[in-house]
């Protein structure tokens, strides 16, 4: 099934009894098939978020749209089909099989026997569980498998939305960092559209194509891209959140090939050294970049090198990092090397530019002024 859109309209929920409401008025847009995380402290309303949109709770005001239609002009039990839902804590039924329990809601569906089977061994499959697990119970497995399970469950009727509250709250920081892996690469695959509640803001950043940070009372204090919220946080709040570290972070959203290198200077065995020196004059680092044939770089010259009529033969060390590297993994090199710049290469070794710390500072620097002090700080606490 396609994925489908969900909008919060003036959304208000006010439990019985309590003296504020645990949302007042919370307005939000996802897109169809992307992830929108919704994080904030404990108590602010993640959880009663969720479950107004699949209507285990009822509203107290505002509309919830599932694909343009209220989810109010359908009957709970046949809404909650179309949204799996992974719960805080797992939620698998202790007493039926990992089989069993993936196969609740086609069950339900009335699907039949072959057909529950066949998709139970493809969701093994997919959440990379070994077929003969779907006849233990979930006590028989680990915390970190019976995640995947109930992942796998959420998945099991192709549902166009999913609920995913905490999905990994439970799970050692390690395993942790494998299923959020292993559930990114399964997104890229089923391409759902997913809300995923956590309150573990680099989690979010990871997970997320749009964060909601929610303050106490379901306030939304921002919704934004995770590079836009480390960027630019919208009050103290979002940015205390965010955490002092945020220049840090953003290195770790961004590959090397997002952002602009400097051209590199090249030159080959043979050219003539007046070119070479009017390179190196141009160029940023003062120097120039011997290269092969295959303009995988050799080494770099200075003026002294040039001082014949052709470029000669040279081998040096090349500091060089790819530009498939985050670039918080990048700057790490170079601090390591000790050098101010180096070659980006792309995945066969040729030269695609040259990265340095001071692109690096300037990169963070288009968040305002302080930048330097804040690629100091990240390169610090990298090195
Ligand atoms: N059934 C209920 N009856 C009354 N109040 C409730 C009920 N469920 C939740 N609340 C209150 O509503 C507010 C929001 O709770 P909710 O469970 O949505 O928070 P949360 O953001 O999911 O928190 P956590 O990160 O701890 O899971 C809290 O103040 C909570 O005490
Ligand atoms: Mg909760």
């Amino acid at each position: 099934m396609d994925a489908a859109t969900l909008e919060l309209r003036n959304v208000s929920k006010q439990y019985p009894g309590a003296a504020a409401p645990a949302i007042a008025d919370l307005s939000l847009e996802v897109e169809a098939g992307e992830i929108c995380v919704l994080v904030g402290p404990s108590g602010c309303g993640k959880t009663t978020a969720m479950r107004l949109i699949n209507r285990m709770i009822e509203l107290t005001g505002g509309e919830i749209l599932l694909d343009g239609t209220s989810v109010h002009s359908r009957k709970p039990s046949e809404l909650r089909r179309d949204i799996g839902y992974a719960i805080q804590q797992i939620g698998l039924f202790p007493h039926q099989t990992i089989a069993q329990n993936i196969a609740t809601v086609p069950k339900l569906l009335g699907w039949d026997k072959a057909r529950c089977t066949n998709r139970v061994e493809e969701l093994m499959e997919l959440i990379g569980l070994p077929q003969e697990m779907a006849e233990r119970f979930p006590a028989q497995l680990s915390g970190g498998q019976r995640q995947r399970v109930g992942v796998a469950r959420a998945l099991a009727a192709d549902p166009p939305l999913m609920l995913m509250d905490e999905p990994f709250g439970a799970v050692d920081p390690i395993n942790r960092e494998r299923l959020q892996n292993e559930f990114l690469r399964l997104q890229a695959q089923v391409r759902k559209t997913i809300v995923f509640v956590t309150h573990d803001i680099d989690e979010a950043i990871k997970m997320g194509d749009r964060i909601a940070v929610l303050k106490e009372g379901g306030v939304l204090a921002q919704f934004a891209t995770p590079a836009e919220l480390l960027m630019a946080p919208a009050d103290d709040f979002v940015e205390d959140f965010v955490g002092a570290d945020r220049a840090l972070k953003r290195l770790a959203l961004e590959r090397v090939r997002d952002i602009e290198l400097w051209p590199a200077r090249m030159v080959q065995v043979g050219d003539p050294n007046v070119k070479a020196r009017e390179l190196a004059a141009q160029s940023p680092t003062g120097h120039v970049l011997l290269v092969d044939e295959g303009s995988r770089p050799l080494a770099w010259l200075n003026e002294r090198d040039l001082s014949f009529d052709k470029v000669g033969p040279h081998k040096g060390r090349v500091a060089s990092v790819e530009v498939d590297d985050l670039l918080r993994d990048a700057l790490s090199d170079l601090l390591q090397d000790q050098v101010l710049y180096g070659v980006a290469v792309d995945a066969e070794g040729r030269v695609a530019g040259i990265l340095s710390v001071e692109i690096i500072a300037q990169f963070l620097g288009d968040q305002g002024p302080g930048h330097i002090e804040e690629a100091a700080a990240a390169a610090d606490r990298i090195a």
